[in-house]
């Protein structure tokens, strides 16, 4: 099987929104079943914009930030067996927040231009697992990140998920932090300079 990474559009958003809700590797209930009408309109909204930059506005840096999503798919069938998601986050912007997260570290590790790239997704169809893709839309990723000016990769994952620990040390991140961020489960915070 052959595939290629490109940019996805919104021909991909029922895919993007079906993998975001299924949520897999993130254990407990997920928030956005049990939130409120408004707030799950928000959140699709927010989805859209990673296909769509003309629908990056709003109020806060949140909602104005550079959202990509990469979408892996087999060549010759055109089914889509992976997908990656990133901002670029910008922490010197007044209304930056993220639920607290980065209060968590220490600021000096972080580029003083406050630009970072903050990995939101990353999923590999069942049947397409351990042949490297993940890793390849990683690579892709961090190639679109550098080539946009930006110095830091982040991501974090729950601390059972050893294999995206695992997967993310393969491509040279290091762990910053391993504790609670913004409730009682336990994640891993890794980062990579993008020298
Ligand atoms: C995690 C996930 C994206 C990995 O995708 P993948 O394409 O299989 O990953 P890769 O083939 O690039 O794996 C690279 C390395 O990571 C590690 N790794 C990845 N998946 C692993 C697993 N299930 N068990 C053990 N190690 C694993 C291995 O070291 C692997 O190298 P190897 O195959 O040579 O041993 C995929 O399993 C997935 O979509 N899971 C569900 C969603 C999810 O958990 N996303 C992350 C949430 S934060």
């Amino acid at each position: 099987m052959t595939y290629s990474i490109r940019q996805a559009d919104m021909d991909d958003y029922y895919f993007v929104v079906e993998i975001d809700l299924l949520d897999e590797g993130v254990e407990g209930e997920n928030p956005y079943l049990t939130a409120s009408f408004e707030e799950q309109s928000e959140y699709l909204g927010r989805l859209a914009q990673f296909l769509d930059s003309s629908l990056n506005t709003g109020e806060t840096e949140l909602y104005t930030c550079p959202k990509y999503a990469l979408i892996c798919e087999d060549v010759e069938t055109k089914e889509r067996i992976g997908l990656v998601m990133f901002l670029f986050r910008d922490m010197n912007d007044p209304t930056f927040q993220h639920l607290g997260i980065y209060d968590k570290f220490d600021r000096s590790m972080f580029p003083t231009d406050g630009k970072v790239c903050e990995i939101f997704q990353l999923w590999v169809a069942p049947d397409h697992r351990r042949k490297g893709i993940a890793s390849e839309l990683m690579k892709k990723a961090e190639r679109v990140a550098r080539d946009s000016g930006i110095q830091m990769i982040y991501t974090h994952t729950e601390s059972v998920n050893d294999h995206v620990v695992e997967l993310c040390d393969k491509l040279g991140y290091e762990v910053i932090r391993k504790g609670t961020l913004w409730d009682e489960t336990v994640r891993v915070s890794q980062i990579k300079h993008l020298g």
